[in-house]
């Protein structure tokens, strides 16, 4: 009799864990989901964290990666284009720094290999943070708790600019956005979408955006035309692709963004004149696909793009030192 109950108890655990296993299976889609960082270096990572909200590494002294990439919001200044030094206004909008490990280059056009060499950009840009190297790492190792701090990380007295965009790369490789409802439903979550975001994706899916948006980060895989089957009429100047290969057929042709966290990323597109999600994805189904969605069609898509929107991570400020008395002092209006 014992023995029958123990035999029964088994076959029913069996029974109620098949059903269950099978709910969980993840589904083979076009998407991916977003995987935690795996730190390997925390003091690395740490020290790359201060140096992005570092306003010491700008000429003004108040612009750090933080205010163009704000991480409080979306990894991005929300302005059409970026503002920078003494007012400045570049000629493209900022793309988000979450999951931007995730892509094959850096940049609109893909100027950048790497977040290492992209690092290396914005300090030395006149229209960002106006700050050459050799005076970005005399401040640097003229305050004391940095020098000690990289110490720690690189073992030598000497900062380079190779370790600061080295530890400020460590630090956004940890920008990712796992857990989104999206990436739970592709774990194999059935409630995680509401009825109409499902059928936001499967307009997504069949009528072609996955072509160019896919992947974990939904998109960032490859360089594409803006305007396809209707020319992209731009006021900025840029030319995509082009200004890297020096090929006219790259012309207008940019990394496809993430649409990762794009219900935080407002406003669209590289030269950022697409105010509204709902803009843009118009203006994609039309340029993009020949496409012209009803309100309907646009608003499930938009749907469906915010459910990529994942956990932000928790960052606590971090605590920077002071600088010494032989810091080299900030000149906002150089
Ligand atoms: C003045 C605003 C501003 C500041 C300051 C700034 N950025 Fe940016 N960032 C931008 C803009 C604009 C772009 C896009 C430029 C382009 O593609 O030509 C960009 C691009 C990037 C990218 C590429 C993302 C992608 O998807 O291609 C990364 C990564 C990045 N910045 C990190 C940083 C870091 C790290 C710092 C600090 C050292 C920094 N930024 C400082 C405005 C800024
Ligand atoms: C042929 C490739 C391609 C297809 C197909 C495509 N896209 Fe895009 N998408 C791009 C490129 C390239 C950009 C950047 C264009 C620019 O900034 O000028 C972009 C930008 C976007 C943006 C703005 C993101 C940002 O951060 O600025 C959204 C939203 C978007 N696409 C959604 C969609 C949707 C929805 C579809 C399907 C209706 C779609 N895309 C189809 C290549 C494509």
């Amino acid at each position: 009799m014992m023995v029958k109950n123990i035999r029964l108890s088994v076959i029913w655990a069996l029974a109620l864990s098949v059903p269950m296993a099978w709910a969980a299976k993840p589904r083979s889609e076009p998407i991916q989901p977003i995987e935690p960082a795996k730190v390997t270096n925390p003091a690395k990572v740490e020290l790359g964290k201060k140096l992005f909200f570092e306003p010491r590494l700008s000429m003004s002294g108040l612009i750090s990666c933080n205010t163009c990439h704000n991480l409080s919001i979306g990894g991005t200044d929300n302005l059409r284009t970026s503002i920078g030094h003494k007012w400045k206004d570049g000629p493209v909008n900022a793309p988000t720094v979450f999951n931007s490990s995730l892509a094959v280059a850096q940049f609109w056009d893909g100027r950048a290999a790497n977040l290492k060499e992209q690092a290396a950009g914005p300090i030395q840009a006149d229209i960002e943070m106006n700050m050459p190297h050799t005076l970005a790492v005399a401040v640097l190792q003229s305050i004391p708790g940095y020098v000690a701090e990289f110490k720690k990380v690189y073992g030598k007295d000497k900062i380079t600019i190779d370790m600061v965009t080295d530890a400020i790369a460590a630090f956004e490789e940890t920008l990712v956005t796992p857990n989104s409802r999206f990436d739970r439903w592709l774990k194999g979550d059935d409630k995680a979408l509401t009825k109409q975001e499902l059928a936001g994706y499967k307009l997504f899916k069949d009528s072609g955006c996955v072509a160019c948006h896919h992947g974990p980060a939904v998109g960032g895989t490859s360089f594409q035309k803006m305007g396809v089957l209707e020319p992209y009429a731009s006021k900025s100047p840029v030319v995509g692709r082009a200004a890297v290969t020096g090929k006219d057929a790259d012309r207008m042709n940019f990394k496809v963004p993430t649409l990762r966290m794009v219900e935080y990323t407002y406003p669209y597109f590289h030269d950022g004149a697409a105010a509204t999600l709902e803009e843009a994805v118009d203006i994609m189904g039309r340029l993009q696909l020949g496409r012209k969605y009803s309100k309907e069609e646009i608003d499930s898509i938009v749907a469906f793009l915010k459910t990529l929107s994942g956990e932000r991570p928790r960052l606590t400020l971090p605590l920077l030192p002071p600088s010494s008395n032989d810091t080299p002092r900030p000149d906002p209006f150089k």
